[in-house]
């Protein structure tokens, strides 16, 4: 970056701040003393608000992060001498450390291709019956992610299909909702409508991209899967004592509906970026923007001139290619100046 640049960030939703909506209710929490591990009023508050949001009566847990989430729900969801099926692109494979194995002694995650970053039911069936002997992990979980590694959503149909594989041969369905708010907003779909109406049995839904400072819930639809689930969290280092400061935010998401219009938001910025990026000669997008995540290939000496600009983006996320994420404070006016250095950087570089 050139010393007159200041750093302006696309390179993910965890680069914004809080949102107005969340700061308010922490401010609030912050104002007496609660009960320690969960026990207090604002975590009781905000598990029953996401039960009546989801319209059903599930288990919910709170963690700091997303590794975390996923890598507690898989384990709870399988044993050590089990199979995970997601996309080669899933989170879990690429991005976790082995968190999922690690945190579920073992088991093996196994990935299927898939055109723009979905699991298909022909794909999870193949790695299914590929082999039924003792030595290989035997499939347990499906995972998926909504909305997708490359910004794709599955639709209802999609969701139903890949229930129908995970019926047939007794899986259960995981969903990393890393981005499930703006996977709704896109859908124009109710929480209901894209999880336990589909099968999925526990939904990993992430804060921290959608307005928190950080804080993730785990929502159990099958609540047999969150015997002990407490006992998991706090053995991993995720039981906050403080819980009440993951929760009230979450809770002034729920409350005002920020949930939604921070995704619709952000949605909204990415659709504006791939209209405009779609128009620029020697910029191809990379996948359809339906969430909040635009992916393109741009030559090589644009993506210096960018970053030497003070652009901050990703070039290793999903497929490759630069990754740019809208969030919740996206203004058309950063995406506007971004799109003139594209444009200058264009003209005189390629
Ligand atoms: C698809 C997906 N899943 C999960 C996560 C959660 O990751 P973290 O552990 O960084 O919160 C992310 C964050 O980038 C993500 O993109």
């Amino acid at each position: 970056m050139t010393p007159e640049c200041t750093p302006r960030f696309l390179a993910s939703d965890n680069t914004s701040g809080i949102c107005p909506e969340a700061m308010e209710y922490l401010l609030k929490a912050n104002q007496t003393d609660d009960l320690a591990y969960g026990n207090d009023s604002w975590t009781a508050r905000a598990a029953d608000r996401f039960r009546k949001m989801f319209d059903y009566d599930c288990e919910v847990f709170f963690v700091f992060n997303g590794t975390a989430a996923n890598s507690l729900a898989l384990a709870a969801m399988g044993r050590s001498f089990h199979s995970v099926i997601c996309h080669e692109l899933a989170h879990i494979e690429t991005d976790e450390c082995g968190g999922p194995e690690f945190f579920s002694n073992g088991a093996k995650l196994l990935t299927s291709p898939g055109v723009n970053g979905k699991l298909t039911p022909e794909g999870i069936e193949a790695l299914v019956t590929k082999r039924n002997d003792i030595h290989y992990p035997k499939p347990k979980v499906i995972s998926l992610t909504q909305a997708t590694e490359v910004g794709t959503v599955y639709s209802r149909e999609e969701l139903l299909a890949i229930r129908a594989v995970a019926d047939k041969y007794d899986l259960r369905l995981h969903m990393d909702g890393a981005r499930f708010a703006n996977a709704c907003a896109a859908l124009d779909a109710t929480p209901a409508e894209l999880t336990w109406q589909v099968g999925v049995d526990a939904l990993c839904f992430s804060g921290t991209k959608n307005g928190l400072a950080f804080g993730e819930a785990i929502l159990f639809f099958n609540r047999d899967l969150a015997e002990d689930f407490a006992w998991r969290c706090k053995q991993a280092g995720q039981l906050a004592s403080k819980m009440r400061f993951i929760a009230a935010p979450w809770l002034g998401l729920l409350e005002s509906g920020a949930w939604r219009t921070n995704a619709e938001h952000a949605n909204a910025m990415a659709a504006y970026l791939a209209r405009r990026l779609a128009s620029l000669p020697g910029v191809s997008l990379m996948f359809p923007t339906q969430a909040n995540s635009v992916f393109v290939e741009l030559p090589p000496v644009l993506i210096d001139y960018l970053r030497q600009r003070g652009w901050t983006f990703y070039t290793f996320i999903g497929a490759g290619g630069v990754r740019f994420v809208c969030a919740w404070n996206t203004t058309t006016e950063l995406l506007d100046d971004l799109l003139a250095d594209m444009e200058t950087g264009l003209r005189s570089l390629t």
